[in-house]
């Protein structure tokens, strides 16, 4: 095949004649006119086709075109600034590759689940496509950062023999007659190659067993898991912050452009950019409970404010709904008002629907602020509460030692403490890192293993990392889709990765 030129190189082509293949995002039509938003995985641009410039057989195959239809294209580039990309192409050429017919996602909205039945179809589109540049933004960076960093990447097995995360998400297999589980984090060997290596990181496939529909929870997920030899938790928490910052930093940096696509409000991402607050997990639940104000403010009073101004919000919302429809009704309207008012109706009740959700959401907050029992695991809810009184990611160590994973360490000066910590991300999203430093002492590892009625046996090897030359050393976990979603500001997890699994959805 011949060369050809990709979109997002045009700007450097104006005055050129090149040849661009991909697939007809848009078309409009005029008399003896056609407008295509031709769209390569690189970028969108406008080309347009004219009687005059590109000739009656061209014409008539940019008519016979539609909705994701490929095409070969061939034609000038002209500056033009009111253009996507700055650019747009006068044809001189156009060729069918492939004819799509009845291309099944229209413009119009689509139902959730139609549209993830039509996944497949459905990466195409123009925000999906900008979610997964910045993914692929994300993964690069976080590469690019421990790489710098001296650390060494390690593939963990997928097959595992034993639980690391409780045994209640587990995936069991055969492997030859023996049960086996898909691996739910690669820790524990992570902790094995640390020694080895000095610090490592995985980055790989991790299965959880979550029978449960929420926004949070994928079956299979992509995780990073750096483990550091002699790191404390506070090296541990500086190592998570470098992290976070890179990528948010080459996110800012890389992606403006998809970031404006999905509408992606960036003062937060900005905001994240200064060190994250640090706080025991004590000092986090007399936030929570509004016992404790930040900045002044209390948890409880700032809920309570905003459930007033929400509530407000909807009546201003179902006002404007009214106020819409009763114009629409009234007759001899032109047509572009006609679609102009059926458009705004439309954006205000999705507006509306996302109002009256928060007012199911508010008084639950409220009660987790009211509520929470100390000593307890945090919630969504607990989370969200928290994080709302930030404009940044927050660490929260140092936890109850019942609620946390056998591995972690004590506090040396507080035994009643794990030296577990949990990143959480503001506007509501909650964990996307947990981590810790690792306990070291076989006698309390074997304590714990018992205490969470683990077998023994499958933990022999890890309990000789504290035989031999046993060191102080600390690591986590980055959900990646949890932080795809949280910089996108995505609804819900699902749209962070290309083809989802989750409990009620294994297809395409
Ligand atoms: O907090 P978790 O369970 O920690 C571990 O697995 C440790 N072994 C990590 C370590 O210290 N090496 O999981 C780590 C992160 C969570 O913070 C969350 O971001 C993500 O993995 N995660 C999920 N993401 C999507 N769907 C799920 N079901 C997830 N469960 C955990
Ligand atoms: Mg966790």
């Amino acid at each position: 095949m011949s060369s050809h030129t990709y979109i997002n190189d045009l700007k450097q082509q104006v005055g050129q004649t090149v040849t661009l293949k991909g697939w007809v995002s848009n078309k409009r039509e005029g008399k003896g006119i056609v407008f295509i938003v031709l769209r390569d995985g690189t970028g969108y641009c406008q080309c347009v086709i004219t009687q005059d410039n590109s000739g009656e057989n061209n014409l008539n195959i940019a008519q016979s075109t539609a909705l994701e239809t490929s095409v070969i294209i061939q034609g000038s580039v002209h500056a033009d600034e009111k253009q996507i990309g700055g650019v747009e192409v006068q044809v001189n050429q156009i060729e069918i590759v492939g004819g799509s017919i009845d291309y099944p996602i229209a413009k119009k909205e689509h139902g959730i689940e139609f549209l993830m039945d039509q996944r497949h179809l459905w990466l195409r589109s123009t925000r999906q496509w900008a979610i997964m540049k910045i993914r692929n933004t994300i993964i690069f960076s976080i590469h690019k950062y421990f790489q710098s960093q001296g650390f060494v990447q390690m593939d963990a097995p997928i097959f595992t023999g034993n639980a690391c995360e409780g045994t209640s998400t587990l995936f069991e297999t055969d492997f030859y007659g023996e049960p086996a589980y898909l691996s739910q984090s690669g820790q524990l060997y992570g902790e094995a190659m640390a020694m080895a290596m000095g610090k490592i990181y995985t980055f790989g496939p991790t299965f959880r067993a979550e029978k449960s529909k929420t926004r949070r929870h994928l079956s299979e997920f992509w995780m990073i898991e750096p483990e550091m030899a002699f790191y404390d938790i506070f090296q541990n928490m500086d190592t998570i912050e470098g992290m976070l910052q890179a990528v948010i930093k080459d996110v800012l940096a890389e992606c403006s452009e998809e970031l404006k696509t999905i509408g992606r409000d960036t003062s937060v991402l900005e905001s994240s950019l200064k060190s994250f607050p640090r706080m025991t997990y004590d000092e986090a639940v007399s936030i929570i409970k509004g016992e404790k104000p930040v900045n002044g403010i209390y948890s409880i009073a700032m809920l309570e404010a905003e459930l007033a101004q929400t509530e407000e919000k909807l009546k201003s919302i179902e006002a404007e709904i009214a106020e819409k429809e009763s114009k629409l009704a009234t007759p001899g309207l032109k047509k572009g008002e006609i679609n102009f008012m059926t458009a705004k109706i439309i954006q205000l009740k999705q507006e509306k629907s996302d109002v009256e959700e928060d007012l199911r959401n508010i008084p639950q907050w409220l009660n987790s602020a009211r509520n929470f029992e100390y000593g307890n695991d945090f919630g969504g809810s607990d989370e969200t509460v928290l994080t709302k009184l930030f404009d940044s990611p927050v660490m929260v160590y140092d936890w109850p030692h019942e609620v946390k994973a056998f591995y972690l360490k004590r506090n040396p000066e507080d035994t009643r403490f794990a030296r577990g910590v949990d990143v959480l991300a503001p506007e509501g999203y909650g964990e996307i890192v947990g981590g810790g430093e690792r306990e070291t002492n076989v006698e309390n590892l074997v304590e714990k293993i018992n205490e969470h009625q683990l077998p023994m046996e499958a933990f022999e090897w890890y309990l000789d990392l504290r035989r031999y030359g046993s060191v102080p050393h600390s690591g986590f976990g980055l959900g990646l889709e949890r932080l795809v979603t949280w910089v996108c500001k995505l609804k819900h997890v699902r749209e962070s990765i290309p083809f989802p699994r989750m409990y009620g959805r294994l297809k395409p």
